[in-house]
């Protein structure tokens, strides 16, 4: 089987780049278990402080792979339970930055939400086009778009299948940052070297906590962003934090 991803550590950035050019980056079922395995990996290695995920000038991905999937049965579906990476990779304890230039539909769309930042280049087109194939989006699209965009925004993309545009998607809260197209790669590394500076395990609970204001009803998620404030108290990462701020100097953070 063919790398359907490239990985390479840089600093202390775990990259992840879909490899499949021919296909615009169709996801496959071996593409998304080793996407899966590499979020993984990385989130278990300690010199890894931020995950860059990202995919091609042409497409970040275009989708599930509709020629891997066309013949498969109701039952071969639900066996394989296709979407099951996905969830994977939004478990991550690590951030993860999207740089998307091109393409990102269907799958792709939802692989991008599954990230916590995504940093698009002016070219990017961002749909749910799966109604165009007798489908609906199976990734959590209809779920993460709603919040992400509101009811009103994500039914009229989800519901006609059209494609936001760079601007477009910034505009309604789908994506971070829009870039020229030459500068989406390199302003994703940026964001994960400020990432990187900080404290991880402040970088970790508030991930986990911003994380849970989509799960969780507000009151649980005020008491659950309250208990990890108060652990940080426990970390000498806060210490020291709080320490170099006080004695004007850069802080240097041990993830303890
Ligand atoms: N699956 C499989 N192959 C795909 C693909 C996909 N999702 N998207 C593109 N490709 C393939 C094409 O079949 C083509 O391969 P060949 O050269 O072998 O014919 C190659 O990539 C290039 O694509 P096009 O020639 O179509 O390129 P284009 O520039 O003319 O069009 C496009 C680009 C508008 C993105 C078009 O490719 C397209 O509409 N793709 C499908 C998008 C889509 O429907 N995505 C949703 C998939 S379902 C899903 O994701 C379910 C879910 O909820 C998780």
């Amino acid at each position: 089987m063919a790398d359907e991803i490239l990985t390479e550590v840089k600093e202390q950035v775990g990259i992840i780049r879909l490899n499949r050019p021919k296909a615009l980056n169709a996801l496959t079922l071996a593409t998304m278990e080793q996407v899966a395995a590499a979020v993984e990996q990385y989130d278990r290695d300690p010199v890894i402080r931020c995950i860059l995920l990202t995919g091609n000038e042409k497409a970040f991905a275009a989708g599930v792979d509709i020629k891997e999937m066309a013949d498969v049965s109701m039952m071969e579906m639900y066996y394989r339970n296709q979407f099951a990476d996905w969830e994977r990779i939004a478990r991550a304890q690590k951030p993860i930055v999207a740089a998307v230039s091109g393409y990102a539909l269907g799958g792709g769309c939802e692989l991008m939400m599954a990230c916590d930042i995504v940093v698009a280049a002016e070219s990017a087109r961002f749909g749910q086009p799966e109604v165009k194939l007798g489908l609906i989006p199976g990734a959590g699209g209809t779920q993460r778009m709603s919040r992400a965009i509101g009811k009103a925004q994500a039914m009229d993309l989800i519901l006609t299948g059209r494609m936001l545009k760079a601007q477009e998607a910034l505009a309604a809260g789908l994506v971070s940052r829009v870039v020229p197209d030459e500068a989406c790669f390199d302003e994703a590394f940026k964001v994960c070297q400020e990432i990187c500076k900080w404290g991880p395990i402040a970088v970790r609970f508030a991930k986990e906590a911003v994380d849970k204001a989509f799960e969780a009803p507000l009151l649980a998620g005020l008491h659950h962003e309250r208990k990890l404030f108060y652990m940080l108290f426990g970390t000498e990462d806060a210490r020291e934090g709080m320490a170099a701020f006080v004695e004007k100097r850069a802080a240097a953070f041990k993830g303890k």
